[in-house]
């Protein structure tokens, strides 16, 4: 479906975002190993988020929706044998995840997904689980993934990538097949599944390092600061952990509500988000906004099912460019295509590196962001792992692509509210893979 969106001038008010896509695949993963029922409340209906959940259905999980909660009930026994295939459609999040809790659990299962899916590795899940005596088939590393569950043995993984989704694999494998799994992160990563396995459930530690003073040995009236240890963070799954279930409240996603908060800045006008999801690893867009000339507010604080939240206003400001690097650039990682954007609107020259990982995305978001950058008239550089974008002025209005990813038409369509004359997105039903009422919440906010 193409879109049309015009230029505006005036922006305002109000709005809460969908539930958070991270948090809402795990709470309805959890559901396949927990004792009781899972509730969850504020479950976003996306088709990302209905991937997870018809996923746990087709395992056995018994579904109750009303108004304001979803009930999900565990089976007594996994619902599966050698010809069960599980569509994660477009999926990452669920197939990873997912694959994990099959590997540990004792049953065959095959996960498939849509085209982009397919050609996203899976490499990264299938050596570790592999390496726990995990039994997958895969032709190149890719779904379809045929996996035959079994008990898994004892694991300590020293992440090679900074991913939540490996991270969480690995752990859920642990909780599925009652065995220990130690993994320590060089570059810290959001931590949802840990927070809800506390939550819900016990069993797991988590240990944050630290730099520590030590004495300098050739001047010991000197102290400097070094690190204990060359990882930041240590997660520790018990062998006897365990979910028990309850209650998740899941707060507005910061991701989604990205794509707003951009519309606030660029415009140098006010917009406020209800109830958005403030967990620590994934607020770095929010000192991004800081640093680049923006005002925020957070009132409201509070945490509710191990996740913080808050009302957050955003006024925009002049904005200036800001380098994006290393573990900040992990941090923001769902946030660049419309940091991009963002980029086009500031004052100077943004470089953003070490962002490799967006090539593998649901597009290759670094090609995707430039191609639809010089579209409209920015001077940008495309390199192996970042972008160099120029921010320009008098940008003019374009025909942009979505490339079948749900983050660049959201990116691009706050681009075009900027732009001098129309611009076309040529297929925005792409956002309904995380934000369905993306449009009905940009027309709130449009005076
Ligand atoms: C996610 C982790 C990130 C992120 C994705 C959601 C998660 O992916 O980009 O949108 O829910 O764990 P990686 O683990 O591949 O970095």
């Amino acid at each position: 479906m193409k879109k049309e969106i015009y230029p505006k001038k005036k922006f305002g008010g109000k709005i809460s975002v969908p539930g958070d896509k991270s948090i809402a695949h795990r709470a309805a993963l959890f559901s396949l190993l927990a004792r009781d029922k899972i509730i969850i409340k504020n479950f976003p209906n996306n088709q990302d988020c209905q991937s997870s959940l018809k996923a746990v259905e087709t395992l056995g999980v018994t579904i109750e929706e009303s108004a304001d909660k979803i009930i999900l009930t565990p089976p007594d026994k996994l619902n599966v044998d050698d010809e069960t295939i599980i569509d994660c459609g477009n999926s990452g999040t669920t197939a990873r995840l997912l694959a994990g809790i099959i590997a540990g659990s004792d049953a065959k299962v095959i996960l498939a997904g849509d085209e982009s899916l397919s050609r996203r590795p899976m490499k990264r899940i299938i050596d570790p689980l592999t390496a726990m005596g995990a039994e997958i088939y895969a032709e190149d590393n890719h779904l379809p993934l045929k996996i035959i569950g079994k008990k898994l043995l004892p694991f300590e993984y020293r992440m090679p990538i900074a991913s939540a989704q490996v991270k969480s694999a690995l752990l859920l494998a642990g909780l599925a097949s009652s065995t220990s799994v130690t993994i320590q992160e060089e570059v810290i990563t959001r931590d949802h599944t840990e927070r809800m396995i506390n939550e819900i459930g016990s069993g797991i530690t988590v240990d944050e390092i630290k730099p520590l003073p030590i004495v300098d040995d050739i001047d010991p009236r000197k102290k400097k600061m070094k690190m204990p240890a060359d990882f930041k963070k240590e997660i520790k799954l018990s062998a006897q952990a365990k979910i028990i279930g309850g209650e998740i409240d899941i707060p507005g996603d910061i991701s989604t509500a990205a794509f707003f908060m951009a519309i606030a800045a660029i415009s140098k006008q006010k917009i406020t988000i209800e109830n958005m999801g403030l967990n620590p690893t994934r607020t770095a867009f929010i000192n991004y906004l800081k640093a680049i000339g923006c005002t925020v507010e957070i009132t409201d604080k509070q945490t509710i099912s191990g996740e913080p939240r808050g009302t957050v206003s955003i006024t925009g400001g002049k904005l200036k460019s800001k380098k994006i690097v290393k573990d900040n650039t992990v941090a923001l990682i769902d946030e660049i295509p419309v940091i991009a954007v963002m980029s086009a609107f500031a004052e100077g020259t943004t470089i953003i590196r070490d962002a490799g990982e967006l090539r593998i995305k649901e597009s290759d978001r670094l090609t995707a962001v430039t191609e639809n950058l010089e579209r409209m008239g920015v001077k940008c550089g495309l390199l192996e792992d970042g972008l160099v974008i120029e921010g320009g002025k008098d940008l003019n209005g374009a025909d942009f692509k979505s490339y079948g990813d749900h983050r660049i038409a959201m990116a691009f369509s706050v681009a075009a509210l900027f732009l001098v004359g129309p611009s076309t997105i040529d297929d925005v039903s792409v956002v309904d893979i995380s934000c369905p009422n993306f449009y009905v919440l940009m027309d709130k906010i449009t005076k």
